[in-house]
């Protein structure tokens, strides 16, 4: 895979990206696409939010079990978000304030500035909040009051 762009993102290190419980992710950014990719973003302003995939690409090797900031307890890397996974490939979910040729501007970036993205697609959520399980999450949220 190679990147089809890359953030603009105000985070140079990841301490100052905002991590553990409540954290919130409005921080505010710029994806720029590659001049070859431009055409394929074509009509995406009509989205809301996006769903970006990108690489951690400071990150290097894996944890098959760890203790995210979240909680205080141990985690399959599959039960996580964690930057240390086999496959080290990130998902964020943006909102998408605006277009300017090939620049996004979104809104919700957790990813180091000139960070590679992978692909963008449109995010389209059809799993009704009753049906969402929130897993150890819910549990660590709950012990914290
Ligand atoms: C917990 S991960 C979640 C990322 C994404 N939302 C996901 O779920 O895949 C976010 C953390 O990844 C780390 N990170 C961000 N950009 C990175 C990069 N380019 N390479 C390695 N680690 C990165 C930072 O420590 C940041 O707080």
């Amino acid at each position: 895979m190679n990147a089809i762009g890359y953030v603009r993102s105000p985070f140079q290190k990841t301490s100052e990206i905002p991590k553990g419980l409540g954290a919130k992710h409005e921080a505010e950014g710029v994806i720029e696409i590659c001049k070859e990719f431009a055409e394929g973003l074509t009509d995406i302003e009509g989205f809301s939010h996006l769903i970006v995939i990108w690489a951690f690409d400071r990150s290097s090797g894996f944890d098959l079990i760890g203790t995210p900031p979240s909680d205080d307890r141990p985690h399959g890397v599959f039960a996580t978000r964690s930057p240390r996974r086999p496959n080290p490939i990130g998902l964020t979910v943006v909102e998408l304030t605006g277009r300017d040729g090939r620049m996004l501007h979104v809104r919700g970036i957790d990813m180091l500035d000139g960070t590679a993205i992978l692909d963008i697609k449109p995010y389209l959520s059809n799993v009704p909040a009753e049906r969402l399980r929130r897993g150890w999450l819910a549990d660590a949220e709950k012990r914290a009051g």
